[in-house]
């Protein structure tokens, strides 16, 4: 049928939901999986892309929020929290708004795109910037969920990670199987978690016959679980992945090792000229942060460790219009005519 009710009453037999759970949903997922001739072509493979800036706050953060948010009002909670690059904070603000919650946010001061605050703000969130990164953040908030009524909404909720984990059901349940290869952006290394964890479910039990070889990519200036230690100052353009020390770190090994696939670092510069060529050959704008994973694809392919004529997926995490500064600053700035058809032409070469 045309009507989608959201992923917690399309999978409720495969979520952790009973006949009392209140459903708070913006009738998030039903993502575009998009085939991307672009990038099939330069890597002679069959590429496809998960489209997550369709969700309704423009970010994959709305399939772990229906969950979290639902089960928050189960539970009797009156308020959450969570410290956010920004995707988080815009979702939580707005599911907690429906759900008529208090929501408070912890996010690194100047560190989060424009369209983020707005989200968080015109939700009505309390918004408090903090002085220090992303991982100061979630141990302060972590802190403040022990300490106070407040229950915390990141990824360390299980909660997040199985509503997450329904992109993988959507990607098998559109392609007939799972794919050979997932390439994912990794920051604080939850949605590589839940990817593995739905995967694997749909293996053991019927509509897929295998899992994919999971394929991972930090920006290099906050790769930790590539280099195998915590990152004091992380810095990357891709502010959503600004993350130093990721609470699912062993989660993303097992993910990695488990499935026989990789976790590897992927410049800024790789990640703009990815960025770049999404918006202009397949015709998707996401933020920096969500480049990554075709930026990881086509390194990996130009180093020859992709083998041709198999089928990837890149979920592509979050919506450009999010963080708009690099698609302006990337451009020749716009020229001024008079309302003149003769000098419109002129300017266009026609
Ligand atoms: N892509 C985007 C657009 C994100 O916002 C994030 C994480 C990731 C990728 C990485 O996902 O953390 O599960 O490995 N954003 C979080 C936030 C940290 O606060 O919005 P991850």
């Amino acid at each position: 049928s045309p009507y989608w009710p959201g992923l917690i009453e399309a999978y409720r037999h495969r979520l952790p939901v009973g006949p009392a759970t209140p459903v708070v949903t913006l009738q998030e997922g039903a993502t575009p999986l998009l085939p991307a001739p672009e990038l099939s072509r330069r890597t002679g493979c069959e590429v496809w892309l998960k489209v997550e800036g369709a969700n309704p706050t423009g970010s994959f953060k709305d399939r772990g929020m229906t969950m979290a948010i639902s089960k928050a009002v189960e539970e009797g909670a009156q308020a959450v929290i969570c410290a956010s690059t920004g995707n988080t904070s815009a979702s939580a603000a707005a599911y907690a708004a429906r759900a008529g919650l208090v929501c408070a946010v912890l996010v690194p001061q100047g560190k989060i795109a424009t369209g983020k605050l707005a989200q968080a703000l015109v939700h009505g969130a309390k918004l408090l910037q903090v002085e220090g990164n992303f991982d100061d953040c979630l141990a302060l908030a972590s802190k403040l969920a022990i300490d106070y009524p407040v229950s915390l909404v990141n990824s360390v909720n299980q909660y997040r990670i199985e509503g997450q984990k329904t992109a993988s059901f959507e990607i098998v349940d559109v392609l007939g199987d799972a794919p050979d290869v997932h390439c994912l952006p990794v920051g604080n290394a939850g949605n590589i978690t839940a990817y593995w964890q739905g995967y694997r479910e749909y293996a053991a039990d019927g509509p897929a016959t295998r899992t994919p070889k999971m394929w991972g990519f930090q920006a290099a200036g906050a790769a930790p679980i590539v280099t195998g230690r915590v990152v004091d100052r992380p810095e990357t353009i891709a502010t959503a992945i600004r993350i130093g020390n990721p609470a699912s770190w062993t989660k993303a090994l097992d993910a990695r090792d488990a499935s026989g696939g990789r976790i590897d670092a992927v410049t800024d510069r790789a990640i703009l000229a990815a960025y770049r060529l999404l918006a202009r050959s397949e015709a998707v704008f996401v933020e920096p942060a969500s480049a990554a994973s075709v930026a990881g694809l086509l390194q990996v392919a130009e180093a020859g460790g992709l083998e041709p004529g198999q089928r990837v997926v890149c979920t592509v995490t979050g919506n450009g219009l999010k963080d708009p500064e690099w698609a302006i600053s990337g451009a020749p700035a716009p020229v001024t005519i008079p309302v003149d058809a003769a000098a419109a032409a002129a300017q266009l070469g026609l």
